[in-house]
């Protein structure tokens, strides 16, 4: 083996997690964040953990809102990934941008794409302040799936959204 930075690891543990971080935006409308630093942290309470940019407008509208929808986006979302995380949702509609199509969920305002293998809704617990990202502990408030639908990874640390296959 030999030493590599950080950041260049994330490349040897692809496919890395995918999500797309739904936050209700002041205008009511949904913003899309793609975010791959997220993970479950405990069942009893259930509750979640994401890491996110000082930038990102998704971060600022879970500190204003307390709440968040964690979408695992699906197959029939790939043209959008990487678009949702390169844009400031705080300047763009990214639904309208990138003729995102939205969905309802029972018991939260805030909207998923058509296409998710699972959607998470929480409410903020805990935020800390970390570093270049900063953490925002959640509980789970409700949590729909369906597995009909084929879920999307990131390839090449976060270059490429796509799906996994089992096996060599
Ligand atoms: C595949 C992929 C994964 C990403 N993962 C993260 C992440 O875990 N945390 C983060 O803060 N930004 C991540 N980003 C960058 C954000 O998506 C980016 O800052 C985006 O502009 C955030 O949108 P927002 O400003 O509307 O919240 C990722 C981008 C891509 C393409």
């Amino acid at each position: 083996m030999k030493e590599i930075s950080f950041r260049q690891m994330t490349g040897l543990t692809s496919p890395n997690p995918l999500t797309l971080v739904c936050t209700k935006k002041a205008d009511g409308t949904t913003n899309l964040s793609t975010i791959s630093w997220w993970m479950p942290l405990s069942f009893n309470p259930n509750l979640f953990a994401v890491a996110i940019n000082h930038a990102s407008h998704g971060g600022e509208r879970i500190r204003e809102t307390g709440e968040a929808v964690i979408a695992i986006p699906a197959v029939g979302c790939e043209s959008y990934i990487l678009g949702c995380g390169s844009t400031n949702g705080g300047k763009v509609d990214k639904a309208e941008k990138f003729g995102i199509e939205l969905k309802s969920l029972e018991g939260t305002d805030i909207q998923v794409p058509v296409h998710c293998t699972a959607a998470v809704v929480g409410k903020l617990v805990r935020y800390e302040e970390t570093g270049d990202h900063n953490l925002y502990i959640m509980e789970v408030k409700k949590v729909f799936g369906d597995e009909a639908e084929t879920p999307l990874f990131a390839w090449k640390g976060y270059a490429e959204a796509n799906t996994a296959v089992r096996g060599r």
